[in-house]
């Protein structure tokens, strides 16, 4: 089957790229407003860039022509925490993503502890078992103003490892059991390992 996406409208256009690009990891973004209200909501067209300095970008999407909770706040403080999500975390980070109006924190809602980070305004998730503190490096943007959307670029100034998901100093995939998003609702557990090393030579 050949698809042109000039023939689908948004929603399916959606569904066929989320649904081609996967499995996606989960940036758990923890932010903080003017108001001083902290937002928490899940991210899947995330990924990271460079390594040193190493760089992560969350792409927002627009909510009925509005910006998100998420962009607002980036805008106003300059950074954000992205939070990663293992199995344990996966319920609560599905709550975060319903549309709570501007005035709500999803942690107070959802029953999740803030804390301060190092050297962002945005706070990190206690419950994480990593978190990255950013400070925004640009904004870019895609798309129309109907269906704009924007990409966060934010270095990571401050990573916080908890010490039970480390193997000799380096992140265990067996221990971090962080879950990804599939196609239409499913997810993905990351327990299912196989090693590979690269080879010397071409
Ligand atoms: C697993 C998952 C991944 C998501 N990924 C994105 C994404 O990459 N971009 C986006 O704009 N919304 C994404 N969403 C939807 C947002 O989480 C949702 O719009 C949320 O209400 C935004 O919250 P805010 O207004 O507090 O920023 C995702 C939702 C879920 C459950």
């Amino acid at each position: 089957m050949k698809i042109d996406f000039d023939n689908l409208d948004r929603h399916d256009c959606h569904q066929l790229l989320v649904g081609m690009v996967t499995p996606r990891p989960i940036a758990w973004v923890s932010t903080v407003g003017e108001d001083g209200i902290f937002n928490l909501a899940p991210f899947s067209f995330f990924g990271g860039l460079g390594s040193k300095p190493p760089f992560l970008y969350i792409s927002i999407g627009s909510r009925r022509g509005e910006k998100k909770d998420t962009l607002r706040n980036i805008e106003y403080a300059g950074d954000f925490v992205v939070n990663v999500v293992d199995e344990s975390l996966a319920e609560k980070m599905n709550q975060t993503s319903a549309s709570y109006p501007a005035s709500v924190s999803e942690f107070t809602e959802v029953g999740l502890t803030p804390l301060p980070s190092d050297k962002v305004k945005s706070p990190r998730l206690a419950e994480s078992p990593i978190s990255m503190e950013c400070k925004l490096d640009r904004i870019l943007e895609f798309g129309d103003s109907i269906d704009v959307n924007m990409v966060a670029i934010g270095e990571i100034v401050r990573a916080h490892v908890r010490d039970d998901v480390l193997s000799n100093g380096v992140v265990d995939p067996s221990k971090l059991k962080a879950i990804a998003r599939l196609g239409a609702d499913f997810y993905c557990r990351s327990g299912d390992l196989f090693e590979m090393k690269r080879p010397t030579h071409p």
